[in-house]
């Protein structure tokens, strides 16, 4: 059975996925110089994956009966993650993605105790589904950050 903590995690999940696609691509295209080369190449893989994120999401809502809001309902929460002044700054786009897959991975070990206690399984694998590529991504960039260590 289906709650409203449900829909309202999956809901903000949705929007919360979107954000991340718009600021990984942004900062994907404006990073600048030979250390970011890697990190721009890993937030174009990952845009397309968090795009998939966002899709499931917005179907599982429609089966709930429920539909995945327009951006007239955005709001905007992801300050660390704007691109940077200086483009070399990729410490900075580290720092923010770490930030942004912590609270992803946040947000879907809520949804799985929630459907857990719900007895809605399906919602729960979406969400242990998408929790395991969110804990890949953030394993990736604490490689970037242990090589760009901070000062
Ligand atoms: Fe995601
Ligand atoms: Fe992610």
């Amino acid at each position: 059975m289906t709650t409203d903590e449900i829909t309202d995690l999956l809901t903000e999940a949705y929007t919360d996925e979107l954000e991340t696609v718009m600021n990984y691509l942004s900062n994907a295209i404006v990073l600048d110089g030979i250390h970011a080369e890697e990190v721009k190449a890993s937030l174009e893989e990952d845009i397309q994956e968090e795009l998939d994120h966002a899709q499931i999401l917005g179907e599982r809502l429609k089966q709930l009966d429920e539909s995945p809001p327009g951006s007239e309902q955005f709001q905007a929460k992801q300050h660390s993650l704007q691109p940077p002044e200086d483009t070399t700054d990729v410490q900075s786009v580290i720092e923010g993605v770490l930030e942004a897959e912590n609270d992803a991975i946040e947000t879907y070990r809520s949804l799985i105790e929630a459907a857990e206690d719900a007895n809605d399984p399906v919602t729960e694998d979406v969400a242990v589904t998408i929790l395991t590529d969110e804990e890949a991504h953030r394993t990736e960039f604490r490689g970037f950050q242990k090589e760009f260590p901070m000062d």
